[in-house]
């Protein structure tokens, strides 16, 4: 589902010095697999999911995602092909900090033009699932630490992706949320997504079906 191949990536840091971060790296992750990643902090994880959702150019190697080459596409048409694809989930959430959490979950539908009853429907169901339901009009200041994190999974899941990539989506929270994060990116491997996490919490990471360390 999602084949990264012989990727590299150096940065050039505001002095001019050169940080080689990728260096011919493949990985790839199947339709109904869960993978995670760990490995010590600077080790490029981040930047390897940048560069796996395409909003990171690599240097050199190709992203191919459900059969489409990401690095061969003009941005218009990648960002189109991302919002239909993938699904993102970070460890600090990235919420619109002037939107509620309904208008921050179905702002991950703004990009693809598809009937907004159906769109509308969708967020509704996530929010259900999720328990956010009653903090459907709040602002992401006015919300638990928790309930940020499942705003931004029904973000997520809003347009129906085929892969999520999560960088550290328990990074931050509460054993009850971290499982209940846990059990949705499970979940969405289950019913045949492809999930790419990464992780500092060996159990997390060991409840994936592949565990890959940099
Ligand atoms: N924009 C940038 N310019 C220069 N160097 C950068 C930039 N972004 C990241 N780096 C460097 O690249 C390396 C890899 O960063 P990255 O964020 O991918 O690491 P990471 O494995 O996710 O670490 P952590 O576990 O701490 O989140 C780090 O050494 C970092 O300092
Ligand atoms: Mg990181």
């Amino acid at each position: 589902m999602i084949e990264l191949n012989d990727i590299s990536k150096s940065y050039r840091s505001a002095r001019g010095t050169p940080v080689e971060v990728l260096k011919g790296m493949s990985v790839s992750v199947e339709a109904g697999e869960f993978v995670s990643v760990t490995g010590p902090s600077g080790c490029g994880k981040s930047t390897l999911l940048l560069i796996a959702g395409s909003l990171l150019h690599p240097d050199g190697g190709s992203v191919v995602i459900d059969g489409r080459d990401f690095t061969a596409m003009n941005s218009d048409d990648k960002a189109h092909q991302r919002a239909e694809t993938i699904g993102f989930v970070f460890q600090r959430f990235h919420l619109l900090p002037y939107l509620t959490v309904r208008e921050n979950i179905l702002a991950g539908g703004v990009a693809l033009k598809r009937s907004s009853d159906e769109v509308s429907g969708r967020a509704e169901e996530l929010m259900e699932k999720l328990g956010m339901v009653r903090r459907a009009d709040h602002l992401p200041g006015e919300l638990s630490v928790g309930e940020m994190q499942r705003t931004a999974l029904a973000r997520a899941f809003l347009n129906g992706p085929k892969v999520i990539l999560a960088d550290e989506p328990t990074g931050n929270l509460d054993p009850e949320n971290a499982e209940i994060v846990m059990k949705a990116l499970s979940g969405f491997a289950g019913e045949g997504g492809a999930v790419l996490m990464v992780t500092h919490h060996p159990a997390d990471a060991d409840r994936a079906d592949r565990q890959l360390k940099m």
